[in-house]
């Protein structure tokens, strides 16, 4: 009786709505729920298989110690008051497949899904994960209706933890104090920027010779190719679920982190109206600000070609509409 009363007077924890309990979706109510950043909804259209998970998860709080709700549903209307939604709903990558090879199916997901997010959380924060995610990210942007600062696309920090796990082992060092990162769009043409990534401060070229950089950048190109290869059934999930949690915590905690993500650009980067991985600040007004590298001329060359290939995907989207 003197828990309910107690529970009946708590203050409300933030809210986390995600949507597609897949490997992804599931995986991101792992890493939030042990950092207890919040309270979990799962949303997915197989409803035992969200309140599995949901159920699942919520039985290893007494063990791992954290202490929030987590829920499963295929009800959008629970996502009500979520501070933060997350879109994973949608198809992974098999082997041999590129991430542009989902848009068909993926672009009907997105704009079905995020139509239902902006009708029951018209208020939250908008975290896109589903691929080819810096098209997925725009569609979602457009059809929501939200501000540009809301809508995030999880992707360039992905790619930075990869490659910031790949300098690490390279130089047998922390991976603590690796500071990498990785901008342009979610696919081949991603640019690591090897000159902008440092360990312990020092900056990378002179740590290592550029043979060893560039497998390093390669390698980080086909971070989730290398993943998927060695899954074949599965898709990625660990690193993906750490850089939603990642995002999220930024915002709840307004912590000010600089990470690359997909953000609504225009005069940045003179970019013109296109989601691309950039440098942002997030904290508790989202995308609170936009980062403009010096890039070499080089590398603005890659980054344009980069910018071409979103357009290109979003192009492709809006005809699958
Ligand atoms: N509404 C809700 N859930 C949906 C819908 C929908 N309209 N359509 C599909 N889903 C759910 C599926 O039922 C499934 O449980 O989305 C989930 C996707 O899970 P997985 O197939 O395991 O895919 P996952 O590996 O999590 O990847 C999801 O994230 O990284 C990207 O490329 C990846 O686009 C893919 C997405």
């Amino acid at each position: 009786m003197r828990l309910r009363l107690l529970r009946g007077n708590k203050m409300p924890r933030p809210k986390i709505s995600i949507i597609g309990a897949g490997g992804v979706g599931a995986t991101a109510a792992h890493w939030i729920a042990s950092k207890e950043l919040a309270d979990i909804l799962l949303v997915d259209i197989n409803e035992d298989m969200a309140k599995g998970k949901a159920l699942d998860l919520l039985e290893a709080g007494p063990v791992i110690g954290f202490d929030v709700d987590i829920n499963g549903t295929n009800d959008f209307s629970k996502i009500k008051d979520s501070d933060i939604v997350v879109l994973t709903a949608g198809m992974p990558r098999k082997p041999g497949m590129n991430r542009e090879d989902l848009m068909q199916i993926n672009t009907k997901i997105t704009e079905e899904v995020t139509e239902k997010i902006a009708k029951y959380a018209p208020d939250s924060f908008l975290i896109v994960v589903t691929n080819p995610v810096d098209a997925m990210v725009y569609l979602a942007f457009k059809i929501s209706g939200f501000k540009k600062n809301k809508v995030i696309g999880m992707a360039g920090n992905l790619d930075s933890t990869r490659f910031r796990t790949f300098i690490a082992e390279e130089l047998d060092a922390s991976v603590n104090d690796v500071n990498a990162i990785v901008i342009g769009s979610h696919s081949d043409l991603m640019l690591p920027l090897p000159g902008h990534s440092s360990v312990g401060g020092i900056l990378l070229p002179e740590l290592l010779p550029k043979g060893k950089i560039d497998a390093l950048v390669e390698r980080t190109k086909k971070g989730g190719k290398e993943v998927i290869n060695l899954l074949k059934t599965l898709s990625t999930s660990y690193a993906p679920g750490a850089g939603v949690a990642e995002i999220a915590e930024a915002i709840l905690k307004d912590k000010k982190r600089i990470l690359s993500c997909s953000a609504y650009c225009d005069k940045e980067y003179d970019v013109n109206g296109c989601f691309v991985n950039v440098p942002v600040v997030i904290g508790n007004n989202g995308i609170e600000k936009i980062i403009e590298l010096k890039l070499s001329s080089r590398e603005k060359k890659d980054f344009e070609e980069s910018v071409g290939h979103i357009r290109k995907l979003i192009g492709e989207a809006e005809k699958c509409l």
